[in-house]
């Protein structure tokens, strides 16, 4: 069911934008005020989610840790995995962004003949979203050429790279096989496993099928249905000078890309997608665990009005005499 409504939330996306700008002519809305919004909506939610994230309390230092912490000095410690000082935390935090190191320690089980329980390594996914998030980060560098003159040299230098085994005119794009492949196996082991199945959730399908559905329409754009890659730059160009012009030469997949990458951006603020910054601010990865050196004083403490036993004694000192009880001041 959730699979369904995904598929039926994409289509019900694409149909709105075919029917837009084949039936009603809306190029203008669709090409110009509808990425205006995206963009409006996908900075203002971000920063609104940062700024609660960074005003919630975070009372205790609780740093996840994988090795042993720094203690006494004949204890190897695991600078990384227990990081005790900043340098660590930030050593941690870039395996973590850069090659998603808590996903490499991965492990699945599953249940043998006779019902015992086995652990095993899970690379796969490690891999997949690797392969993924790097595909993604690279396609969008290479975007940079439609909305950048002079073109930054990163781009030309990535096209290059991605376009390394020089196949096909105009040459294939290594990343667009990429990101499509692990796409489909991110997709596929939410639904053939049946574990995974029951855990997945409409917010873990439509941004799979609304991401491979971007990169479908640009690949179609690139090898098979071209475009006017010149316009598509003049309209880029216009766009991100706020001197928008919709040239007439733009054909309606160029729509279906660029309001699919508006819904992306607007879905992002409300969904799962927001992970992309809220690692940065997850206490269980940004602190360090240096719990034993330094007292961790709650920044978040009220004050706390505290009843001694002293004034407990004082309190209920006749009644404790009678009843026999021990006094700390007769
Ligand atoms: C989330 C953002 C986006 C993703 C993931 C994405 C993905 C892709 C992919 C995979 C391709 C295939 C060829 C290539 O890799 O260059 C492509 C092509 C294309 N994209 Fe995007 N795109 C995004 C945003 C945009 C935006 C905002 C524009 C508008 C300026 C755009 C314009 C194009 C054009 C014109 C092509 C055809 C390129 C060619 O013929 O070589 N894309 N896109």
């Amino acid at each position: 069911m959730n699979i369904l409504i995904s598929a039926a939330a994409l289509l019900i996306l694409i149909l709105l934008v075919i029917v837009g700008i084949e039936a009603a002519g809306l190029e203008y809305f669709f090409g110009v005020f509808i990425p205006y919004m995206a963009v409006v909506i996908f900075l203002s939610g971000i920063i609104f989610k940062l700024i609660g994230w960074a005003r919630s309390p975070v009372p205790f230092r609780i740093p996840t840790i994988a090795g042993q912490q720094k203690s006494l000095g004949w204890i190897k410690s695991s600078k990384l995995d227990s990081p005790a000082t900043i340098l660590g935390v930030v050593g941690r935090m870039v395996l973590e962004v850069l090659l998603f190191r808590s996903l490499f320690r991965n492990t699945k089980y599953e249940t043998k003949p006779g019902q015992k329980l086995v652990y095993g390594s899970a690379k796969f996914l490690w891999i997949a979203a690797l392969i993924f998030h790097w595909s993604f980060l690279i396609i969008i560098l290479r975007h940079l050429r439609y909305i950048s003159e002079p073109i930054p040299s990163l781009v030309p230098l990535l096209q290059n790279l991605d376009g390394f085994f020089q196949v096909g005119v105009p040459e294939l794009f290594i990343t667009n096989i990429l990101i499509v492949v692990s796409l489909a196996f991110l997709f596929m082991r939410r639904t053939a496993d049946p574990k995974n199945r029951y855990l997945s959730l409409t917010a873990d399908y439509f941004p799979l099928l609304l991401i491979l559905a971007i990169a479908i329409t640009g690949i179609m754009m690139r090898y098979f249905t071209k475009v006017d890659i010149a316009g598509i730059k003049t309209f880029a160009m216009g766009l991100v000078s706020f001197k928008p012009v919709v040239p007439e030469s733009i054909n309606v997949i160029f729509y279906i890309h660029l309001f699919l990458v508006s819904s992306l951006l607007v879905y992002f603020s409300f969904s799962k997608l927001l992970h992309m910054v809220g690692v940065f601010l997850s206490p269980t990865r940004n602190l360090s665990n240096n719990n034993r050196s330094v007292r961790h004083v709650n920044p978040w403490d009220k004050p706390v009005r505290i009843h001694t036993y002293e004034e407990y004694e004082d309190e209920f000192r006749d009644k404790m005499k009678a009843a026999g009880l021990p006094l700390e001041k007769e």
